[in-house]
């Protein structure tokens, strides 16, 4: 399932690879993979490597236009500095909530930078409240203001305090009010094809879409390379929905593989510091996980030579409107680690929903 891609540092069929100012080269694709089988699918999710889904949702997008171009007007509005409790109480959004969510109050988060507003629901059935504190956040996805992405973040209670997979039925309500906000999540929740090849390779008759996140990726904007590992979920599922995202995606023990292949390349004077760690291939696997771990991201993040190293290596994908890629997240030892950046002019609504058996 490799696609090669090729990293020039300048092209006229490619497109930049830049984020937050930081020139990466020119992108040229090379031909689009076909779908992977069942099988496929399966062998490579249990070898913890990414999947990468063709055009998957290309049958239902369609029916999705509506709401998309309406998510894309609501994004547009906080990005101009409307309040996001305010839009949710116009009449457009307003219809959609009631009777289920009742909105219960607002926070402008000042103690977190990136948090644009988070609004808090109360959740009703049958004049009965079933939850409290539901909420949604939009956050920047940068402090750079050049960068316009943003995202909005469904989920409950006391944030970085909370176990959620202790709450799946607050988490469930969490997830039900991202499809209230943002029903083109139907786009992949029920998508027929999708759900069979998730309930195979997880060998369970139901998958659940949990704390779920909406993104817009907007030009010059992306995301360094990270992991998505929280406890209760088996991985994540990202669907391209209109615009168009670059990804690097590989499983830790291979990027810490890439890492070392790369030091032993470069010239000896050179990554001194990350040299010196990964010598030792486990205080290298625990600095990666530091809050901090700059002396490993300037080299994963902003060394254009490491992203031709991963490119050449097959671990690059573009992801086009339809198209889907799934990453295992089951442990901090084997988790696919993944970075993006915004393909193109246009601001891209992406949505990553983590997966769970039911
Ligand atoms: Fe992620």
């Amino acid at each position: 399932m490799k696609i090669s891609y090729s990293l020039e540092s300048n092209s006229k069929e490619g497109f930049p690879l830049l984020r937050r100012g930081f020139e990466y080269g020119w992108i040229t694709a090379a031909a689009r993979p076909s779908m992977p089988s069942a099988s496929e699918v399966s062998k490579a999710w249990h070898n913890h490597e990414p999947i990468f889904l063709p055009a998957i949702l290309d049958d239902t997008l369609p029916l999705y236009q509506s709401e998309l171009a309406q998510a894309n007007l609501f994004m547009e509005q906080i990005r101009q500095g409307a309040e996001l409790s305010e839009v949710l109480e116009t009449e457009a959004y307003d219809s959609r909530l009631q009777p289920a969510f009742e909105l219960s109050g607002a926070s402008f988060e000042d103690n977190d930078e990136q948090a644009i507003e988070k609004v808090i629901f109360d959740c009703w059935e049958n004049d009965e409240m079933v939850a409290d504190n539901l909420w949604c956040k939009a956050s920047w996805l940068s402090f750079d203001e050049e960068d316009g992405s943003l995202r909005f973040r469904f989920s409950f209670g006391y944030e970085g305090y909370e176990d959620v997979a202790a709450d799946p039925v607050r988490q469930g309500l969490a997830a039900k009010l991202t499809d209230t906000i943002f029903p083109e999540s139907a786009a992949v929740t029920t998508h027929p094809t999708l759900n069979t090849i998730l309930q195979t390779m997880l060998d369970c008759s139901r998958v659940g879409f949990m704390e779920r996140i909406v993104y817009f990726n907007a030009p010059n904007g992306g995301a360094q390379m990270h992991h998505d590992v929280e406890r209760g979920h088996e991985g994540v599922v990202f669907a391209q929905m209109n615009g168009s995202t670059f990804w690097l995606a590989l499983s830790k023990p291979k990027l810490m593989d890439e890492i070392e292949a790369f030091l032993a390349r470069a010239p000896s004077d050179q990554w001194s510091h990350l040299r010196k760690l990964a010598s030792d291939r486990q205080a290298l696997s625990d600095y990666l996980e530091d809050r901090d771990h700059e002396w490993a991201e300037e080299l994963i993040d902003r060394t254009p030579a490491f992203f031709q190293h991963l490119i050449e290596g097959g671990y690059a994908y573009v992801l086009e409107p339809g198209d889907v890629l799934l990453m295992p997240q089951q442990s901090l030892e084997t988790c696919v680690w993944h970075s993006v950046i915004c393909l193109g002019d246009e601001t891209g609504e992406g949505l990553s929903f983590a997966i769970k058996k039911l």
